[in-house]
């Protein structure tokens, strides 16, 4: 394989499907070199075809991010694939919800809550301690986070794992932008509204209707939407942009 030695690399987790899958299409247009990691194998091999169809220059990586071995393998075969590490986007989360509604705080299980913490939370530190070692030797870096506007405001869908998990993708932002600004790293956070999604679509459309009457620009957002900012998050444009919360959500949360 040839690989253009100028070409930057970025990770995008959880990009077989969903808003991931929009991220890493929009970094390969933007001329990165992307690696998408998903822990649907198929999808995921049927997403890297796509997008190499293209004639972007992409690898797909199959992975747990809520396991450590795998995020260092992860790791590992992003650096064999294209080298260093230069752009994090982590992106993968879970929301389990009950019938479509959140479950009731009493009714979660330690396992439960432990694997949405794993997969939401600990992933981006896992991913991000990885990511670091390369992006402190060559003096530049970039990592976006992806929060919630559940873990900005009062969380209405979500249930309390996930409602915590993504306020503390918030917390754990902040100290990497205060920590690697110094090393020419930025860290910065998207906190989405409604995105119209695999995850989104399992929330019942009585909610979804109920809830588009609240955001004032009358729409659901779709991937596009959050894979343009981050774009912008990774450049250049944005050095001065450092442990910001981005709401991106139509305006139906202004925090
Ligand atoms: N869709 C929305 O309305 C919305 C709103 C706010 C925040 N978010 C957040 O945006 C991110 C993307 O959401 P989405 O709507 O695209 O979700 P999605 O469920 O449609 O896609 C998530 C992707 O992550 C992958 N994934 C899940 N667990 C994984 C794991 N352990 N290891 C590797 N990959 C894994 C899935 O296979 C899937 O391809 C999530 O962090 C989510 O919490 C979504």
């Amino acid at each position: 394989m040839t690989v253009e030695s100028n070409r930057k690399t970025a990770i995008v987790t959880g990009a077989a499907g969903g808003m991931g899958y929009g991220i890493a299409e929009r970094l390969g247009r933007d001329g990165f070199n992307v690696v998408l990691a998903d822990i649907q194998a198929d999808l995921l091999a049927g997403s890297v075809k796509a997008l190499k169809a293209e004639g972007l220059s992409v690898e797909g990586v199959a992975c747990d991010i809520g396991v450590q071995s795998d995020v260092q393998d992860l790791a590992a075969k992003t650096r064999e694939f294209f080298g260093p590490i230069d752009v994090l986007v982590n992106n993968a989360g879970i929301s389990p919800k009950k019938n479509g509604k959140k479950e009731a705080i009493e009714d979660l299980t330690y396992d439960g809550w432990n694997r949405v913490l794993a997969v939401n939370l600990s992933s981006h530190f896992l991913l991000a301690q990885e990511a670091i070692r390369d992006m402190k030797k060559s003096g530049w870096g970039r990592i976006v986070n992806i929060s919630s506007q559940g873990g900005r405001t009062r969380p209405q869908w979500a249930g309390a794992h996930y409602t915590a998990s993504k306020s503390g993708v918030i917390g754990f932002t902040r100290a990497l932008a205060l920590d690697l600004g110094p090393f020419g790293v930025t860290a910065n956070c998207i906190a989405p509204g409604r995105i119209i999604t695999p995850m989104a679509n399992v929330i019942s459309s009585a909610s979804n209707d109920a809830f588009i009457k609240e955001i004032p620009v009358g729409f659901f957002g779709e991937p596009k939407d959050i894979a343009g900012p981050i774009s912008f998050l990774v450049s250049e444009d944005a050095r001065f942009v450092n442990g910001a919360v981005l709401d991106v959500n139509g305006g139906s949360f202004m925090g």
